[in-house]
């Protein structure tokens, strides 16, 4: 009878392959199989586990985003996010200091503004003191080591939560890029390090490009969203910003079917063409693939994005006990640095660097 370790038989009754049948099973040893070469080896204790470890996630791939509101000291739980809140300016001033003593190098923000100041075209993007812009001047005043990119999109600003201007139920291109970058560049002017476009429109790279380089920001650099995909999972951000009661119909006519790879390679091609310096792929978990597709075609900086549903995902399973949150929290964004990403947007960022710190 095999025992496993080679030593003392297990007496019959507590023999749990007792059935096992000696010669049904092959009369090859695993060594004969395997030629000797035995990866279990290198697992066999913590210290040969770190040593063979091929990727790490550090405190240099998180980019933080973060949910602002007006007001004053506000600090409101968003319900399909816990553990995440809409902050006025002051209080987002007080969580970004954090985060930059943490090691965090980069924030994202993304504002709840009032329903009464949006409008069929998005025009609050062009006002130099919306509430993005604002944040941005009272943060980098008082945060200036960290990195700032804001979303150069205009769904925060309609009153019908589409990224683009609407006009006879179709979502018109050049005009919605030509006010982007007119925001992107009130963007820049307020502070904002980088300009990220989220909205999928064709041409908006170049455009914006050129708008920040004509007024001067030419070192303002821009991370696009280059591959965002039409996707479920962005739900609880849409109750975040607002925007989850105003959407009418889809979002297909901008972003990239679920289905499509080789199309998420065009549209990367085309963006770097247009002069990104940084890709973003979103949602991240489930376009992994997408991932090592851009990293290893382009080789530029690229990050992805742990939308907002993939973070309640894990809150919520971790919340009824089904899984150890934290554990799922540090698996799912080490699984991005070994898909190729350089970093992670992600809602986990302070937890993260705080677990990481020890
Ligand atoms: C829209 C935008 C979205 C997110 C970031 N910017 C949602 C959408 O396109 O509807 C999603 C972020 C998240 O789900 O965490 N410009």
């Amino acid at each position: 009878m095999r025992t496993g370790t080679g030593e003392t038989a297990v007496p019959a009754e507590l023999d749990m392959n007792r059935f096992a049948p000696t010669k049904a099973a092959g009369t090859r040893t695993v060594d004969e199989v395997t030629g000797s070469r035995r990866l279990r080896r290198m697992r066999k204790a913590a210290w040969s586990r770190r040593l063979v470890q091929e990727n790490h996630l550090t405190v240099d791939d998180l980019i933080w985003p973060i949910f602002l509101v007006d007001g004053e000291n506000v600090r409101e739980p968003i319900a399909a996010m816990p553990g995440v809140f809409r902050m006025s300016i002051d209080v987002a001033i007080r969580e970004v200091e954090r985060a930059a003593k943490l090691g965090i190098p980069a924030i994202a923000t993304f504002p709840n503004v009032d329903l009464s100041l949006r409008d069929v075209t998005g025009s609050l993007i062009l006002d130099p003191d919306n509430l993005t812009n604002r944040a941005t001047r009272a943060i980098k005043a008082a945060v200036p080591e960290i990195g700032i990119i804001t979303d150069a999109a205009l769904d925060p600003f309609t009153s019908h939560g589409h990224d683009g201007v609407l006009r006879d139920g179709i979502i018109v291109n050049d005009e919605t890029v030509e006010q982007v970058a007119a925001g992107a560049v009130l963007q820049a002017a307020a502070g904002a390090d980088i300009i990220a476009p989220s909205d999928m429109m064709d041409g908006r790279i170049g455009v914006i490009r050129s708008a920040l380089d004509d007024n001067g920001f030419q070192d303002v650099a821009i991370m696009s969203y280059a591959t965002k995909f039409d996707s479920a999972f962005y739900g609880p951000y849409r109750d975040a910003i607002g925007t989850a009661g105003l959407l009418k119909g889809d979002k297909k006519t901008y972003y990239i079917n679920a289905a499509n790879s080789a199309e998420a390679l065009r549209e990367t091609e085309q963006d770097i063409l247009e002069g990104t310096d940084m890709v973003m792929v979103k949602p991240g978990l489930p376009y992994l693939d997408i991932v090592r597709l851009l990293k290893d075609a382009f080789a530029l900086p690229t990050f992805a994005y742990q939308v907002s549903g993939e973070y309640s995902m894990i809150q919520a399973a971790a919340a009824n006990g089904w899984i150890d949150g934290e554990r799922a929290m540090m698996e799912s964004l080490l699984a991005f640095k070994r898909a190729g990403a350089d970093g992670i947007l992600t809602y986990f960022a302070p937890a993260v660097a705080e677990k990481l710190k020890g």
